[in-house]
């Protein structure tokens, strides 16, 4: 079986190749390298060096590689940068996901994965948060995701293919030391970004109604949403499932200070941190309920909170990024 992978040499898209290849699936990466990195791919697997958005190549590569299926993770994923520049997530998230429908109908491939997020949610009306519940992303960034899966939707009416939406919540962790989140947005790597250049980390609104004032997320092992990853292809290949949108959580929340507190522990030392007002577009509290990906694929979260943050403490961290 071979599965085409766009974002693969990203943060999550390398542990979904990692994955793949250790349940005997071959990958093949098409990854622009904006944000990833060739030194993440296991040793032979392809990587195309291409856009997604560039339907002509789209089309020749699912020619070329007839895949069994394709797994969109491609995209831009900084709820802030959406906020200040809607237009160049609705044209990145949205082309590129229209490209890669485009060639998958075209070319009769039978399975589409597409990476989806919590914050399709917004603020969700209860906790933990069905598929079922509704949907009111609250930025730019949720809703191209929430937009991407009626794209789906739609384009799988059309052309016929199955295809599951996997609602990711707080991706964090690491599966080995050159596969870990070299990016400054999410909150675990910027802890330990600011841990390791001995600033304070920065804490984005305290006065949310939360027990401690501080957001409330649910974070999952990278690891497991790469296993989800295998189970929700594997299920979609053998039509075990047709059209599913799943979240995938621990359906447990972590605050920030306690995030704050994981880490210091992980590290050692106390972690100092300053608080900013809120950021716009940052709901209060997410946390998924994962009863239905464990009710269909059987899938459960293997990795704890302090399995997360030590996996991702033990890496080294990029000097470069900010905190
Ligand atoms: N990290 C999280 O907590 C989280 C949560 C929910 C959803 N997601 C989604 O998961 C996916 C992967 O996220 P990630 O954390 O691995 O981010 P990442 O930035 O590490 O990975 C994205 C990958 O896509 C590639 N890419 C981006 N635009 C491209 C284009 N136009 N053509 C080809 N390649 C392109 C990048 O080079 C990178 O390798 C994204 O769709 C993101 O929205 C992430």
């Amino acid at each position: 079986m071979r599965w085409l992978v766009t974002g693969g040499a990203g943060y999550i898209g390398a542990h979904v190749v990692t994955a793949l290849g250790e349940s005997g699936v071959e990958s093949v990466v098409v990854d622009d390298l904006s944000t990833g990195r060739a030194a993440r791919l296991p040793l032979g697997v392809p990587l195309v060096r291409a856009d997604v958005r560039d339907s002509t190549t789209m089309r020749e590569l699912f020619r070329r590689y007839r895949p069994d299926g394709v797994i969109h993770l491609a995209a831009r994923k900084d709820v802030a940068e959406s906020t200040a520049h809607p237009l160049r997530y609705y044209q990145d998230n949205l082309d590129g996901l229209r490209s890669v429908l485009a060639a998958v109908a075209a070319t009769g491939t039978p399975s589409v994965l597409f990476s989806s997020s919590a914050a399709v949610y917004g603020t969700p009306p209860r906790s933990p948060v069905t598929e079922l519940d509704r949907t009111a992303p609250e930025n730019a960034y949720g809703r191209t995701k929430l937009i991407g899966e009626w794209m789906l939707r739609d384009a799988a009416a059309s052309a016929g293919f199955g295809w599951c939406a996997l609602r990711y919540f707080n991706v964090a962790g690491a599966g080995a030391p050159h596969l870990r989140d070299t990016g400054g947005t999410n909150l675990v790597p910027r802890l330990l970004q600011a841990a390791a250049r001995g600033i304070p980390a920065t804490v984005y609104g305290d006065d949310y109604p939360t027990p401690d004032g501080t957001a409330v997320r649910d974070y999952v092992h990278v690891a497991d949403i790469a296993d989800a990853h295998v189970s929700a292809a594997l299920a979609l290949r053998h039509r075990e499932i047709h059209d599913e949108i799943l979240n995938i959580g621990r359906g447990e929340g972590a605050s920030v200070l306690q995030m704050i507190d994981a880490v210091a522990a992980a590290l050692g030392h106390p972690l100092p941190y300053v608080t900013e007002p809120r950021r716009a577009g940052d709901p209060a509290a997410v946390v998924a309920s994962p009863a239905r990906i464990r009710e269909l694929l059987g899938w459960r979260a293997r990795h704890d909170l302090d399995d997360i943050v030590t996996s991702a403490a033990a890496q080294p961290v990029p000097e470069t990024q900010a905190a």
